[in-house]
């Protein structure tokens, strides 16, 4: 699908891998409203990349706040393009070094986000897509879910994470079968280790040793690289519900 002159909505815009998917799409003629709910930062990305980038802040969890950004965005262009890139880690054995159990609340919040939330903004943006008039082959539009290889190889103490982020995997194909008659497809992509200011807050040796841990080739990924990987789903009409993993060859160890 051409991006040039759609609207498109990017949740977790505000930073990271939803950031350079903004920049992306913004350079590629999209009208982009970022969704973070970090709003503060979410208006100086929207500033700095300029153009026609707006921004709604809230959390992805909450169905009004998600409605008023597809609202904003749909007023903006026709809304044709959801990518969900809002996500939070966590890092917690099942039972700790005394057998005490898994913080519950914590459990439960990294799925609400990541997985609930994925999910609320699927439901919301597809509806709206919907509604959009078809364009060739009958396609108006495309979603891309971000999950991570944490959904295949979990790490020790990745749990909640991995159970999230399994959640993101196991909905792409019930999505796009879900959403094929209103001619959307549904993409995800798992990242690998990306340099994201997440993994910034590491000590630079840290971030090194990490790189050097991938298969090829041995560093970061770069948030640009993500961005990327997003267009070209966009682009390609034949690209749907699949899982498509951005790691330079990683297979995680169990730490
Ligand atoms: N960086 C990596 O190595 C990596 C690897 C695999 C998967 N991922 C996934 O990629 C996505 C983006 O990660 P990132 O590295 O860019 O992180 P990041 O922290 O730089 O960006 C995430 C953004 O999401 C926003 N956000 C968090 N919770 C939210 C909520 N409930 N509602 C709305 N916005 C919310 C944050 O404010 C932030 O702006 C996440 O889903 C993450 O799990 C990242």
């Amino acid at each position: 699908m051409e991006i040039n002159g759609t609207s498109a909505l990017v949740t977790g815009g505000a930073s990271g891998l939803g950031e350079a998917t903004a920049r992306a799409l913004s350079a590629a003629g999209a009208k982009v409203t970022l969704f973070d709910r970090d709003g503060a930062r979410a208006r100086a990305t929207a500033a700095d990349i300029g153009g026609a980038t707006s921004y709604v802040a809230g959390d992805v969890g909450d169905s009004d706040a998600v409605a008023r950004a597809v609202e904003m965005a749909r007023e903006a262009g026709e809304l044709r393009i959801a990518v969900s890139c809002a996500g939070i880690g966590w890092a917690q054995r099942t039972i700790g070094r005394n057998g005490e159990a898994h913080d519950f609340d914590a459990f439960k919040t990294v799925v609400n986000v990541n997985l609930i939330g994925t999910f609320n903004v699927m439901r919301i943006a597809a509806g709206a897509i919907a509604a959009t008039e078809p364009r060739g082959d009958g396609e108006r539009g495309v979603i891309v879910n971000t999950a991570s290889v944490a959904a295949f190889e979990g790490q020790i103490g990745q749990i909640a994470y991995s159970a999230s982020k399994g959640g993101v995997v196991a909905m792409t194909v019930p999505a796009a079968r879900d959403l094929s008659p209103a001619g959307i497809r549904v993409n995800t992509i798992a990242p690998g280790l990306m340099d994201t200011p997440l993994l910034g807050l590491l000590p630079e040796e840290n971030r090194r040793a990490l790189g050097a841990g991938v298969l090829f080739p041995k560093r970061l990924g770069i948030p640009a690289e993500f961005a990327q990987l997003v267009v070209a789903i966009v682009e390609n009409g034949y690209l749907n519900g699949e899982t498509i993993r951005l790691d330079g060859g990683l297979r995680m160890p169990p730490k």
